[in-house]
Parts: structure tokens; sequence; C-alpha cells
């Protein structure tokens, strides 16, 4: 068996002092945490006039994230504060009634049982990528984390609004939406470990410019797309037909804008990372990638890997799954509590923040064999599996649990697969990778690779 151990940062050896935490956080968030966090049950801190609590559990993930999913259904307030301007009341980051209400709507359209319909504009972004890079000539040096968003944006345009309009609203979608996560970059990177906005380091102004130039785009191209060709599958055409609640009401026109803008915000940069890993990972790892290259060379011809293919593909899904064990996209995932409760023995007020830390509960090692190990074989058939369903959380868990997860998993391994069945990626020579998290979890702000065309 391999055992290739991909890179972490390095953990300190006890809790940092307040400040030198926040410093760290500010660089790189999961270069926060202690060693010893990595096999604690739960702990919190008190950060400001808060309790700050990490579940790291299966047993405290479930009473937080499932079982008091209503005490604990609240983004933390800065979150909500940083994407109010661009998503409005959209399902990210609302709760109570309206997110009950978009939830209905927003689940249903990207629901596993219609990916059979909605995978066409992957194959069909994979195949383009794949023209790409084929034109290109052997060693060229591409950024793979630039080509994974711009084709996962591509495929999240054409989802959303239709194939028609897909490539023109993924160019002005993608600019504009650039200048607004450079200025959330900048300051919410603190809130997800509860530091409050107190320090000035949100430029509202800036900020809800860069959203009403995001919204006119948006408004345009949701109008084409309604009158545009009538048979044309478009996830702005299904919610556009969907009823709120038990009335035969539709969503009005600012919900809808909302509702896209969040689809396209959560839906296309987590696939881009989790594509830029798996890249990293097989350059790293040869036997992975010589039994990955076995899979999609036994099961693909030239065509672009289709949904039909995906049942064939179980190598080329455990590589990813295993990617997304090790640098989960979204690795914090924090709630503020409505009311009172206990977890792990711990007493949690109005207000305070619990957080769910994917990096530590995927890499925990009371739970895990290997943790740090990259080793797909847990999720092939006969594997080790899971440890449990509340301490693999890629995706999160309970009721605000990703709605495009079946959408960005077969995304991500029809990609990979399509790419893989004519193509290498090689790490240029030299280049260091660091996994960092501000908002989503990278390698770095470039992946430079060299494209080596298979023969
Ligand atoms: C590998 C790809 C993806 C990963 C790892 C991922 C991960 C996540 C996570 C962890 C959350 C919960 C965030 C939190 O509670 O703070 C979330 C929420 C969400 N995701 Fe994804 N996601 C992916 C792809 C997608 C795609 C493709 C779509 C849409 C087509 C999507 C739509 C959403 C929506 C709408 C929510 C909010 C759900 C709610 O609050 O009720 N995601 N995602």
């Amino acid at each position: 068996m391999n055992a290739y151990i991909p890179p972490f940062p390095i953990r300190p050896r006890q809790a940092l002092p307040p400040l030198a935490l926040l410093r760290l956080a500010r660089r790189n968030l999961l270069a926060i945490w202690p060693e010893e966090t990595f096999s604690k049950p739960v702990f919190g801190h008190r950060l400001f006039r808060k309790s700050v609590i990490v579940v790291n559990s299966p047993e405290t993930v479930k009473q937080t994230f499932v079982d008091g999913a209503a005490l604990f259904e609240k983004k933390s307030s800065q979150q909500r504060s940083a994407l109010k301007p661009l998503i409005g009341d959209g399902l990210f980051i609302s709760d109570g009634e309206t997110w009950r209400q978009r939830r209905k709507v927003v689940a249903p359209i990207t629901h596993i049982s219609r990916l059979p319909e909605l995978t066409g504009g992957i194959s069909a972004g994979a195949g383009a990528q794949l023209a790409a890079w084929r034109a290109l000539h052997d060693g060229a040096t591409v950024d793979a984390l630039a080509e994974m968003a711009h084709l996962t944006a591509g495929i999240i345009c054409s989802t959303i609004f239709g194939r028609n309009l897909g490539a023109e609203a993924a160019r002005t979608i993608v600019s504009a939406f650039g200048v607004y996560q450079k200025l959330i970059n900048q300051m919410d990177v603190l809130s997800l470990i509860g530091v409050p906005d107190f320090m000035p380091r949100f430029q509202g102004f800036r900020i809800r410019a860069a959203a009403r130039r995001i919204h006119k785009a948006l408004d345009k191209l949701i109008g084409t797309a309604l009158v545009d060709d009538a048979t044309e599958t478009s996830l702005v055409r299904s919610m556009s037909q969907a009823k709120l609640g038990s009335t035969d009401a539709t969503m009005d026109r600012t919900a809808f804008r909302d509702e896209a803008a969040v689809l396209f915000m959560a839906g296309h940069e987590t696939t881009a990372n989790t594509l830029a890993w798996a890249w990293f990972l097989l350059s790293q790892d040869p036997e992975t990638e010589r039994r990955l290259h076995v899979e999609v060379d036994a099961v693909l011809g030239e065509e672009p890997a289709k949904f039909e293919d995906l049942r064939q593909l179980p190598f080329t899904r455990a590589v990813i799954e295993e990617t997304l064990r090790l640098y989960p996209p979204v690795p914090l995932q924090a709630r503020e509590a409505t009311g009172e409760a206990n977890v792990g023995g711990r007493a949690v007020r109005k207000g305070d923040l619990v957080i769910l830390n994917a990096w530590l509960l995927h890499r925990h090692q009371r739970l895990w064999d290997q943790p740090d190990t990259f080793l797909p074989d847990r999720f092939m058939p006969g594997g080790s599996g899971i440890p449990s369903r509340y301490a693999y959380v890629p995706f999160s868990i309970g009721p605000r649990v990703c709605t495009g997860a079946a959408f960005g998993l077969t995304e991500a391994v029809l990609c990979l697969a399509t790419l893989a069945r004519h193509v290498r990626l090689r790490l240029q020579p030299g280049w260091v990778v660091e996994p960092v998290c501000r908002l989503s979890l990278r390698p770095g702000e470039r992946l430079p690779m060299l494209v080596e065309h298979r023969r």
C-alpha cells in the first residue's frame, strides 16, 4: 500500500496567545490548531465576550448540526453582513421561515434525481477544457487552480442560465464576482472564528458597488434565460416554475436573483478547489495516478465522460472523496446559537458560536486510520470507509447540508475522468504547495503545473 502524506501546516505545540492567534488566522486559518485539537472531542475558548465552541466528535456534530439544528441554524452575523449586499435573503445566509421556503425551491432543482438532465453541461465543459489542453504543446505550464475555476464557473453558468447563455454569462459574472470576492476576503476571514467586526475591515461602499454590478448582469441574464428557448433545461427556469410554500405564489425577481447568485457563489469555487487538489495529489502519488489511468482508459474513449459512465468510475470517485477528506474546500462552518444549550458538557449561551471544523474532524487521530495519508482505497467498496457519517462532512450535515452535493461530486468525477484520460499534470519543479484557508481551502494563490499529453 502506498503511503503518501501530502502537505499540511505545522501544528502549534500548544494553544497560541490571542494576538499571535489572530495574526496567524489572518494568514492561514488552518495553521492555528494545536496538535492536541486533532484528538479532542470538543473544545472552546472565550473570544471577546463570546464563547466559540468547536464540535469535534461525531456525537457533538450530531447534537448541534442535526438534532439541535433549529437552535444552530443561523450563520454568524459577520458572515451574514459580508454576503447580504450580494445575495440578500439568499438561502446561504437566511434562516427561519425565509430559509425554509427558499430551501424548498432550491434543493429540488439540483437534487440527485435530476442529475441525468443536468450533467450534459458538465460533459460539454470538460470536453471544451480538454480540447484547450490538447491544443497546448507538451510541457506547457498552466495554473491548474485558475483553469479549474474557469471550467467550473462555465459549468455552473450553463447549468443556471442554460447552455445557450452559459459562455457569455460565465465571462460577465466571473469578472464581477472576482472583485466582490477580493473585497470580502480582506475582511471576513476573522469572522469565521468569531472575531466581532469592531475592527474597520468592512469596506461597505465598495462592496455595495460591486454587488450592484453583479445584480445588473444577473437581471439581464435571468430575463434572457426565461424568454430563451423554452425547452432548454436551466436552474433559473426550474426556479421560476417552483411554488413557494403551500400557496401558488412563485418567487419574485429579487428572490430569484439572490438564489442565482447563491448557486453561482456556492457552486463553483468549491468544485474548482477540489479538482485542483486532486491534480496535485495525483502528481505526487504515481501509483494512485496509474490506477486512475487504468480505470479511465478502460471506461472512456474519445468522448467526455457522461452521467452513464459514473457507475464504472469507482476509483476516480474514491480519489475525489479522499481529496475532499484531506482538503475540504469549506473547512469551517460557523453557527450562532439562538438559545441556550449544553454541548459535550460545555454551556452554550445565546449568541455564542459553534464551529464544525472539517479540517480537524477529517484528520482526527481517534477516528481515522493514518489520518494524514492520502489513501483513496478507504472509499473503495470493501475499504475501511468513513468512521461515522458525522465525521466526514465536506458538504456539511443536517438540514443545511449542501444542496449541490450530488452535483458537485458528479462534476468533479466527470471532469477529472475526462481530462485524465488524455492528459497528466506535473507540478512545476521547485514549486512548494502549502494548503491555505482564508474563506475556502486552496493550494495557495496559484498552482503551476505542466501539461503532458498521454500517449
Ligand atoms: C465539491 C463541491 C462542493 C462542496 C465541497 C460544497 C460544500 C458546502 C458546504 C460545506 C456547505 C455548508 C456551508 C455552511 O453551512 O457554512 C454548502 C452549502 C451550500 N451549497 Fe455547496 N458545496 C459544493 C458544491 C455545490 C454546488 C455545485 C452547488 C449548487 C449547484 C452548491 C450549493 C450550495 C447551497 C445552495 C448551499 C447553502 C445550503 C443552505 O444553507 O441551506 N454547492 N456547500
